[in-house]
């Protein structure tokens, strides 16, 4: 497998490679045009100055003439190459004292017979030669031109040997860069590891390990996601451990009170028909709310498991709300508190599974009666508005504290009232509003009491 270590240093040293190469080229490139330009400069200055001298003291003879009597008058200042071309084009002198070739006369004669400085660079007799060629006047008229060759094998050795020397720096410093790069993958990688190393013996239920953060970045942001998902993972096991343990003590109560009574009714001494329709009585009473109990918690696994579909049908809101009214009108009595349900008369029917909204506010209401002493009120408001039903119960009970709120609505999460039960309620409440797309609000003061406001969307009523 090739790592990122790998990846990392072949992508350094990719762009280290690109920089050294285009900087390497623009610079042998500078340095050529910087030789090559100084060679045409000195071209350019002879000729001009051999030029002007022809024409101010030598433009009264013809060329030809000239040439027979003052051919180096004019030109000999010049180490070039010096060949003189009349204005046909044809060379008329050559310094050398060669006429090496008779060539076609090249892009630096035609340009100077036009009147015009030329400038040609090319091969001439095998050899790489750069020429300048200057009009050559006599009272204003081009008669010739003067034309300076000097070879550039010079210069172009000169620009090979900076060029190799660049190129040995170059791919030094490629080197170089690369071997650093090894160690500046380093520095990404070694932290890489170490919130590996962390991550996987969390993996094999180490929770209590904690990956160390060295920089504020995105990996010692990986390290604080990590130790958070840790610290969170322990605190839902802990949760749970505790859900199981109040479970199982809710479980016993009713169980040690079946098998008290079995026992007892196994003793012949105790059928007398008073004790047995007592015994048989409780049994079957303890019995029910085991099942209850244990209908609450296969309920609630499916809810945990995402396996609760809603069935919506035509629900009688008002209906609904007088049941529930009903329901606990009798504890309220029985507790002493003060209970009143606010609902206007209009309520709407409403589609939506209508033992679902019940559950819902049962176990809310559960909690308001649960955590108000006597003397205390709880109050329900249903209210309609055109968008949204708005459902509002408030008592006037314990309260919850701030650090607590947050964690109501998780499951298992119960307070430490002693009134707490499984902790499961308020979880299921938020898992059917938010499968009927609403929203569950609790606001609370310790002491005070706590309102909870459930807001369900609601498309208008169907008979308007
Ligand atoms: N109206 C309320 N007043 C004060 N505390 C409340 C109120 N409602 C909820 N709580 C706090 O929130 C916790 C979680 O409530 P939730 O209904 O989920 O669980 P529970 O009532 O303990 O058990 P159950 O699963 O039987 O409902 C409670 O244990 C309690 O501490
Ligand atoms: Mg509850």
């Amino acid at each position: 497998m090739k790592g990122i270590r790998w990846r990392l240093t072949v992508n350094f040293i990719i762009v280290i490679m690109v920089s050294v190469t285009i900087l390497e080229v623009m610079l042998i490139y500078t340095v050529q045009q910087n030789y090559y330009d100084s060679l045409r400069g000195n071209l350019t200055n002879q000729i001009k100055i051999s030029a002007d001298m022809y024409s101010k003291y030598y433009s009264d003879t013809s060329l030809e003439n000239n040439i027979l009597y003052n051919v180096d008058a004019f030109w000999n200042q010049s180490n070039a190459l010096v060949e003189i071309v009349n204005s046909e084009g044809r060379i008329v002198m050559d310094s050398s004292g060669t006429f090496p070739d008779l060539h076609e006369a090249t892009e630096d004669i035609q340009t100077a017979l036009k009147g015009k400085m030329g400038e040609w660079t090319g091969k001439m007799s095998g050899r790489k030669v750069m020429s300048v060629a200057y009009p050559l006047t006599s009272g204003g008229k081009v008669v010739g031109a003067l034309r300076f060759i000097a070879s550039t094998e010079e210069i172009d050795k000169s620009i090979k040997s900076t060029a190799n020397v660049f190129i040995i720096i170059g791919v030094f410093v490629i080197l170089i860069l690369g071997l650093l790069s090894v160690f500046l993958a380093d520095t990404i990688l070694v932290p890489l590891k170490e919130v590996t190393e962390a991550a996987e013996s969390m993996a094999e239920g180490n929770f209590k390990i904690r990956s160390r953060k060295k920089r504020n970045d995105e990996i010692g942001k990986l390290s604080d996601t990590l130790n958070y998902m840790a610290d969170e993972i322990i605190r839902r096991e802990q949760l749970k451990n505790d859900f199981i343990t109040s479970v199982s003590h809710e479980l016993r109560t009713p169980l040690t009170s079946i098998m008290g009574w079995a026992l007892t009714l196994q003793n012949e001494r105790f059928r007398q028909e008073e004790t047995l329709t007592d015994g048989l009585g409780i049994i079957a009473k303890e019995s029910g709310r085991l099942t209850g109990m244990v209908e609450e918690l296969l309920d609630f696994s499916k809810f945990v498991s995402g396996r609760i579909k809603l069935e919506y049908e035509e629900v009688d809101l008002a209906g609904l709300l007088s049941d529930i009214r009903k329901q606990f009108m009798m504890r309220a009595v029985r507790e002493n508190i003060d209970f009143t349900v606010n609902c206007g008369k209009d309520l709407p029917d409403l589609k939506t599974d209508g033992n679902r909204l019940k559950q819902l506010f049962i176990n809310i209401l559960d909690n308001a009666f649960n955590f108000t002493n006597a003397g205390g009120s709880v109050c329900f408001e249903a209210e309609v508005s055109e968008k949204e039903l708005k459902f509002c119960i408030s008592d006037t009970g314990c309260g919850i504290s701030a650090e607590e709120l947050p964690m109501v609505k998780e499951k298992f999460y119960k307070g430490r009232s002693s009134m707490s039960k499984n902790g499961i309620g308020l979880s299921i409440c938020e898992e059917i509003v938010n499968q009927m797309k609403g929203r569950m609000e609790i606001e609370s003061e310790i002491g005070a009491g706590t309102q909870v406001t459930v807001i369900l969307p609601f498309k208008g009523r169907s008979n308007d």
